[in-house]
């Protein structure tokens, strides 16, 4: 009795869970018109149309979303599914930018400035307060969308929430603050002031592994400075850059500001690539790889753009003999196996004084095979699975590697037999300070123990990486920390006492040296970034002396 209408109703009606969908295309297979099988097979596949997961609606999200926005919704590109990494199921499916939107958004976004930098710093704060309010009222659906699309455990997905909301509290603040000083002129009835000014439009391209607090720090601190943005998240965390513009759409159109403000172009490397090139895009932000920053970096540079990389890390904490063992454990196990290994702050290499190596290789090594492994949304996991497929791969490539570069295996070193990209967090001893897979940022959880005797081993090892983002030692000693923080200690952007290498407060300017990049994000003068300076001198005298004593006359 089961007839096309019927079926075609029971799709209208989302009642129809998976496998009875699927089952009724198989066995009706003959029956069933292509377009009516495809659709039943379509929708009941996707977990956006399953009853657990309809928290995802409040977000705004259906079966297929607009991936554009410059004020208005659109999405005329390729559609892309994006997937859940705990079961590798499809959740919900994205329309990205063609360039024909890009070219749109862009000029939207600059007809939008127009408006965006007339109105005054504090009430742009105003906005942004907005912003960061709008986005507490949805905190644990966007934490859960994140922990469902990118695989980070629940807490780490509305942590990140969290920290766009800091950054907002903090950019509010920040926009009765920015400016410039009025510095002595060495002219009579001269003035010499620093004026700043937004640098218009400023492209922010985001990673997969924080694929809303990055967008964060870059988004508030931009708007309070007077700038507008346009945001394309990372191909494979859509639904999550979708759901964040959705939310700050609504205040922007709640408060009758131009919708492009806050643009957004879903898309893949055509779109970044153009951004680079865009001669508009007064600041490229830019979060990811080395390797791709660097292609990004020459493509700015070329027209003598702006650019903030944030790039990759490959950060150690180092364990002296006097050091309290009771706070590097529990740091340690955060920084390596937290957010399964994909932070650009990330503990990979942790460097143990000879004298407490074996017993902490030891504690660490418990802790690991307590950590307790499952779906990243349940309350009670630790730990989820790597992000993509691909990952999984680079992980076997890596522990390959490490065997054959003298590593020994403490614990880990296999996928798990289970749904999804879960792989087992893992510890590799006996390894050569300098192998060359040690000194590879690998984006998953393999962390690489070194053994050493004196400080000045320990500092150098810890700077003798391309890269130069986090990094802790964990001491007693005060001398020593001050050694640490001064030129001959640490030469990361991030520089901890007793504490993980992970896990950075938003007030602190965020950010590392040599192949990270260099730029500086978030917190202290971060603004700085967003805003070019003027040095302005006026005279108000009726004489017109010049600089250094100069006569022209
Ligand atoms: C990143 O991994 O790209 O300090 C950013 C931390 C976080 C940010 C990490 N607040 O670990």
């Amino acid at each position: 009795f089961i007839n096309h209408e019927l079926i075609q109703n029971l799709l209208n009606h989302r009642v129809l869970t998976q496998n009875v969908a699927r089952l009724l295309a198989l066995s009706l297979r003959t029956k069933l018109s292509p377009s009516v099988r495809a659709a039943a097979v379509n929708m009941s596949t996707l977990l956006v149309n399953r009853p657990q997961y309809s928290w995802l609606r409040e977000l705004g999200l259906g079966e297929d979303n607009d991936g554009v926005y410059n004020g208005c919704w659109g999405g005329q590109g390729q559609v892309v599914t994006s997937y859940c990494p705990a079961n590798n199921e499809p959740i919900a499916r994205v329309r990205q930018a063609t360039m024909a939107e890009y070219e749109e958004t862009v000029q939207k976004a600059q007809d939008a400035w127009k408006v965006w930098a007339d109105v005054p710093a504090p009430k742009r704060g105003e906005i942004v307060r907005q912003i960061g309010d709008a986005l507490r009222g949805k905190i644990k659906a966007l934490g859960s969308l994140v922990s469902l699309e990118m695989g980070k455990i629940y807490v780490e997905g509305v942590g990140e929430v969290q920290e766009y909301v800091d950054v907002c509290d903090y950019a509010v603040g920040l926009s009765r603050m920015i400016g410039g000083p009025i510095l002595p002129s060495e002219r009579p009835g001269h003035a010499l002031i620093e004026q700043w000014n937004p640098v218009g439009l400023v492209g922010i391209i985001t990673a997969f592994n924080f694929p809303v607090a990055v967008y964060g720090w870059n988004n508030a601190i931009a708007l309070i400075c007077g700038n507008v943005c346009l945001w394309k998240g990372a191909p494979t965390t859509p639904l999550t850059s979708v759901a964040v513009t959705r939310i700050v759409a609504e205040v922007l159109e709640r408060n009758h500001l131009p919708g492009a403000i806050c643009s957004m172009t879903c898309g893949g490397a055509d779109i970044g690539t153009a951004m680079a090139k865009d001669e508009r895009v007064g600041l490229l932000s830019f979060t990811g790889s080395t390797q791709v920053g660097k292609q990004v970096a020459m493509m700015v540079q070329e027209r003598f753009g702006r650019q903030l990389l944030e790039l990759g890390g490959n950060n150690a904490i180092i364990v002296f003999e006097d050091a309290d063992l009771n706070l590097v454990v529990p740091s340690a196990v955060f920084a390596s196996v937290g957010t399964a290994g994909q932070r650009c702050t990330t503990t990979r290499r942790l460097m143990l004084h000879e004298s407490v190596h074996d017993d902490v290789v030891e504690r660490i090594a418990k802790a690991y095979k307590q950590i307790r492994i499952g779906d990243p949304w349940d309350p009670n996991t630790l730990y989820g699975p790597l992000h993509t497929k691909q990952a999984v791969q680079q992980y076997l490539a890596a522990i390959d590697q490490a065997k054959q570069q003298g590593g020994t295996l403490v614990c880990g070193g296999k996928v798990m037999d289970r749904p999804g990209n879960y792989v087992e967090p893992t510890i590799i001893t006996g390894l050569p300070h300098d192998a060359p897979i040690v000194h590879t940022e690998t984006f998953v959880p393999i962390l690489y123990v070194l053994k050493f005797k004196t400080e000045d081993e320990a500092f150098a090892w810890n700077n003798e990486v391309k890269q130069g983002l986090s990094s802790s030692i964990f001491t007693k000693d005060m001398g020593r920390v001050f050694r640490w923080l001064g030129p001959k200690g640490s030469d990361c952007g991030i520089v901890n006492v007793n504490i993980p290498t992970s896990g950075a407060e938003i007030g602190g300017a965020f950010g590392g040296e040599k192949h990270t990049g260099g730029g500086r994000e978030s917190g202290s003068d971060s603004w700085k970034q967003y805003m070019r300076r003027s040095t302005c001198t006026i005279n108000y005298s009726k004489d017109l002396p010049l600089a250094q004593g100069i006569k022209f006359e």
